[in-house]
């Protein structure tokens, strides 16, 4: 069996927080190998990357997720106990929870939800002279997400528990103030959402059976028990949160928009409507691809096995580069450039094109919200081309790589936004 390739470093921690999102793409060129050895924070980690690698990661009878996940992250941006922590019959029981939110008519719902958020948020920008579309996002989706799942939410809390909810995803691979702030952020948040469950479960509040409050107040696991009241809240953030994180998505879409007007003006010219569909999710797709959200992926190997040749230790501590993975050329050409035409007619696999992770939804642990994300995009990217007229206001949208997670910095600066006459 050969030595896996290593990173010569003693230990890569700092040169990861120098240099973000690059840095496991960098390694991988350098040695120019798809699998390579390095320590971060004194453990022991194999880092992967591309289609095969990605393949490998999500053999469930190869990898567990418990250990898996940094307290760090669990007690920012995912929690503890939650569905991305476990394995076998009880991941697939809770995942079962997840998915059934994600039916067609629950993603229509939601959708309408937006869309009427998106046209009261106009209502209220033209008024305003510029408008941050990161924060607008964020409280649109906030606002649509409550109403969907059936959690009250007040007029005067919105900012509150949007800005909560973001600063969960944007403090989990930080240290210093901006951990501490979605420490604080996710301990509100936690709290809140067990005040909504405990009414669920004593009859105070009725969501319908549909709503994602109720599915997860009623829950029952793999071992015949209801989840606590803790697991209960984290999960339902499971469900809050990321739809919140979609703002960030729709400020790279805003960044997109700035950066290539020539994109902007063909989704803006008529054209039949299935032209105008393909173009959308096209534009969504590359967004996707492009823009940096989640960095990698981490799990353990669950018993000793060889791959190509390389020993992968039982318990050992494995990476999967998303964002490398996203970004090589054996799979999309010039990776580096925003071309939203790759996509149309696109033929990928499970496994080639992973920024929600990859492999299976059921049975698997890629993300349950991958449609539902996809399809709020195409609904933000429709209202910002479609429904209104914009002007970006000079502006520093820079994104810097070197920040785990990042966004433009302006967060995206509009002005004299109007309803389309
Ligand atoms: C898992 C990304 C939106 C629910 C994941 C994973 C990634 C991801 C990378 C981990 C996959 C893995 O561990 O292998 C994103 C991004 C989103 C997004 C970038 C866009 C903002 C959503 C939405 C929902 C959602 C809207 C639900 C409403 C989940 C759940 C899991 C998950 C429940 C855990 C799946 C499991 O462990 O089986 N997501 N997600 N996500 N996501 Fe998302």
């Amino acid at each position: 069996m050969g030595s896996i390739p290593r990173d010569p470093a003693i230990d890569g921690s700092l040169a990861l927080l120098r240099e973000g999102y690059l840095f496991l793409p960098r390694r991988f060129e350098r040695l120019d190998t798809d699998v390579l050895e390095l320590r971060l924070m004194g453990l022991r980690f194999i880092a992967l990357r591309g289609r095969d690698a990605a393949a490998l990661f999500y053999d469930p009878t190869r990898f567990v997720r418990r250990g898996a996940v940094p307290m760090a992250v669990q007690r920012t941006l995912l929690g503890e106990r939650g569905v991305q922590t476990l394995d076998g019959d009880m991941h697939a029981k809770r995942k079962k929870m997840f998915m059934s939110l994600m039916s067609r008519e629950r993603i229509d719902a939601l959708m309408g939800e937006m869309w009427k958020q998106w046209y009261a948020a106009l209502d209220r920008w033209q008024q305003r002279e510029e408008i941050v579309l990161l924060e607008e996002a964020q409280d649109v989706m906030c606002r649509a997400a409550c109403a969907w799942a059936g959690v009250p939410l007040e007029e005067r809390e919105v900012r509150l528990r949007a800005e909560d909810f973001g600063a969960m995803v944007h403090s989990f691979a930080t240290i210093g103030p901006r951990h501490f702030a979605g420490r604080i952020a996710r301990a509100r948040t936690e709290r809140w959402m067990g005040g909504v469950i405990q009414r669920i479960r004593r009859g105070e509040l009725r969501p319908s059976p549909t709503q994602a409050s109720y599915v997860v107040a009623s829950h029952v696991d793999a071992n015949d028990r209801p989840l606590d009241e803790h697991e209960a809240s984290v999960e339902l953030m499971n469900v809050l949160r990321p739809i919140v994180a979609i703002g960030t998505y729709v400020a790279f879409i805003g960044h997109a928009l700035h950066a290539h007007p020539d994109h902007r003006a063909m989704l803006r010219a008529p054209v039949d409507e299935t032209t105008r569909a393909e173009r959308v999710e096209a534009f969504v797709q590359e967004v996707r691809r492009f823009y940096p959200f989640t960095p990698f992926l981490g799990a353990r190997v669950r018993e000793s096995f060889e791959w190509r040749g390389y020993l992968f230790p039982k318990g050992r501590r494995v990476l999967l580069d998303v964002f490398g993975t996203d970004h090589d050329r054996r799979l999309f050409d010039d990776p580096d450039a925003f071309r939203p035409d790759r996509f149309l007619g696109w033929a990928g696999g499970p496994y080639d094109f992973i920024p929600q992770g990859g492999g299976r939804y059921e049975g698997g642990h890629r993300c349950a919200g991958e449609w539902l994300t996809i399809e709020a995009m195409k609904v933000a990217l429709t209202f910002l081309t479609r429904a209104v007229e914009l002007r970006f206001a000079p502006q520093d949208a820079h994104i810097d790589l070197s920040r785990i997670p990042t966004l433009p910095r302006s967060g995206m600066i509009l002005t004299d936004v109007r309803a389309v006459a």
